[in-house]
């Protein structure tokens, strides 16, 4: 039988515009692969970025596809696939190139490994909301950053979608959620996200501020997303001898390396933590708890139904956005 799939693809790289959704016939089943019907597609910034053509590697042309998360249900399996039928739901996630293996699709043929079991408590827009956020929070301020109860942990971009897992998860540790935002705009909604502090960057010396709510010491981890000329004031607010994890680039522009020393500043990527099975089992157990005990629970920006993919990606870079932008699927 053959099987079509609607997929979004663009041939050209440029603005949300070249965001086109076609169909495409699916190859059949490999070994070891799954047919997943997506229900839902979890938007992350590194997709607008690839898309645009800034992102660290660059889309094949023409006919890139995009997209590392989703949730849906198993259709089919291949041979040699052990653990999952169909009619599971599933949280899907992947570290495959994206151009060849972007998840933005109704159906999608993915290896076994990219699959988590999805509970019956998390519904599919849940499902593809949580994992990228709360893997890379995790992975970096639990297994790089050994946040523990009582440190002040600085977090900026804090209304990104990693920014409010991290909020969760310092909260989740006994720690203390230091919000930075670029204006004011969204101070309320950070402090009812549960940040205990936030501090609109716009409004000048971030280190004095941060070193008061600190007793004098500073933060002893900061995760940030941002990067850019800001970098070495931001470095001002980490503790002497504290960790200054990098994990985005925001902003694009060239970031200056932090001269305050001693401290550690740490580059991160999720890989890490995906690319690691013990690391993996770890994340997943510390993640699941949190879902469970509901410490950790995804915040859901706006949804937008696939036709609408387009508007997606502009809202995705409006940055008019608090927590995550996923986007629904019909079938
Ligand atoms: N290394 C990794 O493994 C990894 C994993 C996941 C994501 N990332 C990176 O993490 C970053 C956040 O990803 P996301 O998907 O969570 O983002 P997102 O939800 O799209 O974040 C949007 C928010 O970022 C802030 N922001 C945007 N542009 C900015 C700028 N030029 N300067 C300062 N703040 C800016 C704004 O927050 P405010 O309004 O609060 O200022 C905006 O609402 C991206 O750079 C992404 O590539 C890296």
């Amino acid at each position: 039988m053959t099987i079509h799939a609607r997929v979004v693809r663009f041939h050209e790289i440029g603005g949300p515009d070249v965001l086109k959704i076609e169909e495409v016939r699916l190859d059949p089943l490999g070994p070891g692969e799954v047919r997943v019907r997506i229900d839902a597609i979890g938007l992350n910034r590194a997709e607008a970025l690839f898309r645009a053509g800034t992102y660290y590697y660059q889309p094949t042309l023409p006919g890139s596809r995009l997209g590392v998360e989703a949730a849906g249900t198993v259709e089919e399996v291949g041979r040699e696939v052990a653990g999952f039928a169909p009619g599971d739901a599933v949280s899907v996630i992947s570290d495959q190139e994206m151009s060849h293996h972007g998840l933005y699709a109704d159906r999608v043929h993915v290896p076994a490994q990219s699959l988590l079991p999805r509970p019956a408590t998390v519904d599919a827009i849940t499902g593809a909301a949580l994992w990228t956020t709360y893997l890379t929070a995790y992975g970096a301020l639990v297994e790089v950053g050994r946040v523990n109860p009582g440190d002040g942990v600085v977090i900026t971009a804090a209304s990104s979608g990693v920014g409010l897992a991290a909020i969760q998860l310092v909260n989740h540790l006994g720690a203390v959620p230091i919000a930075v935002t670029r204006t004011d705009a969204k101070s309320a909604r950070l402090l009812r996200a549960g940040a205990a502090h936030v501090l609109a960057a716009n409004q000048g010396d971030l280190a004095g501020r941060v070193h008061a709510i600190t007793g004098g010491q500073g933060a002893r981890v900061v995760f940030d997303a941002v990067g850019g000329p800001a970098l070495s004031d931001l470095a001002q607010t980490v503790a002497a001898d504290g960790l200054l994890i990098v994990y985005g680039w925001l902003d694009p522009r060239p970031a200056p390396l932090p001269m305050n020393w001693p401290i550690t500043v740490h580059g991160f990527n999720v890989d890490l933590i995906t690319s690691d099975p013990a690391r993996m089992t770890r994340a997943r157990a510390f993640i699941e708890a949190g879902l469970r005990a509901g410490t950790l629970k995804p915040v859901i920006d706006r949804t937008f139904e696939l036709a609408n993919i387009v508007e997606a990606h502009r809202h995705l870079e409006s940055n008019a956005q608090t927590g995550k932008i996923v986007v629904t699927v019909q079938h």
